[in-house]
């Protein structure tokens, strides 16, 4: 894309976020690989190199919650790799982007598949995590969270000290429910979007996917950011062909210059 067709998609996008009246975000793994943390699908993702991951991750936790939890404290493979990243992770300019926006009150919630903790460690406030957040744990049968390094792990799995329910990590395992509080935050907020941010994701984990495919559903505006097109790329009014890192804080300065500001 030229420079000057990407500066008037940039133009146009901010317009869109300034006449919409309820904006969202919804982000996936692509906005943290500039923060080092890799994707799971396209160029250098972990499930293309290492394959995807057996779709059966709850179903083995019932069975054995103590030796998940036994993998948990000591991952092997892809797991340690994310295990790693996510550690070693700070925010990046693509994170604080959307913080300014939220501060800007044009970004009025956000949805992130991510369990990296970076949105929230940027400044984020109106968030929900449909995932999960790997810094947590999550009593299975009340659903509270606790910190996860004032979970005791001396005893596996951890026990809820509220309900005495098992507690696994927040991370939603495959084949796990997306937590039904979490779910409707997601639902309830979408169901009042006009206009999306669509943010570093391939857009085919579902239910995740199913919000944009909402909005624009219901006669809403699509941006995609996205160095590459994705499985939501058709729906899109604009997409910001580059690194999230970017393409956000260009984003930033044309609502800022429209704005006046
Ligand atoms: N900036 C923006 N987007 C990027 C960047 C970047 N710097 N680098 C890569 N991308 C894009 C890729 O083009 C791809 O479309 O990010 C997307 C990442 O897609 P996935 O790896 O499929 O990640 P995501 O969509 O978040 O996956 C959804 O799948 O494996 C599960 O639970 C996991 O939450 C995850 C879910």
């Amino acid at each position: 894309m030229s420079e000057s067709s990407q500066a008037e998609a940039i133009e146009q996008a901010a317009r869109f976020l300034i006449e919409s009246r309820y904006v969202m975000a919804m982000t996936g793994a692509g906005i943290s690989v500039e923060s080092g943390i890799p994707p799971f699908r396209g160029p250098g993702g972990l499930w293309t190199t290492y394959g995807e991951p057996p779709m059966n991750g709850y179903q083995r936790f019932l069975e054995n919650p103590k030796a998940a939890w036994e993998e948990r404290i000591n991952p092997t493979g892809p797991s340690a790799i994310l295990r790693e990243t996510v550690a070693a992770a700070e925010p990046n300019p693509g994170h604080e982007a959307l913080v300014a926006l939220e501060d800007m009150d044009i970004l009025q919630f956000m949805i992130t598949q991510n369990v990296d903790n970076l949105h929230r460690r940027a400044g984020s406030r109106n968030l929900a995590e449909i995932h999960g957040n790997s810094t947590l744990t999550r009593c299975i049968q009340c659903a509270s969270r606790y910190p996860l390094e004032e979970t005791s792990l001396d005893v596996l799995p951890p026990v809820c000290p509220k309900c005495n329910g098992m507690v696994k990590i927040d991370t939603v395992a495959f084949g796990e429910p997306i937590p039904p509080d979490v779910l409707a935050q997601c639902q309830q907020t979408t169901n009042r979007c006009d206009c999306m941010l669509v943010i570093g994701t391939s857009a085919t984990v579902f239910p995740a996917a199913a919000f944009p495919i909402q909005v624009c559903e219901s006669g809403g505006v699509l941006i995609e950011v996205n160095p590459y097109e994705s499985d939501i790329t058709p729906l899109c009014m604009v997409s910001l062909r580059g690194p999230s890192g970017d393409m956000l804080p260009q984003l930033v300065s044309a609502v800022q210059s429209l704005r006046g500001a």
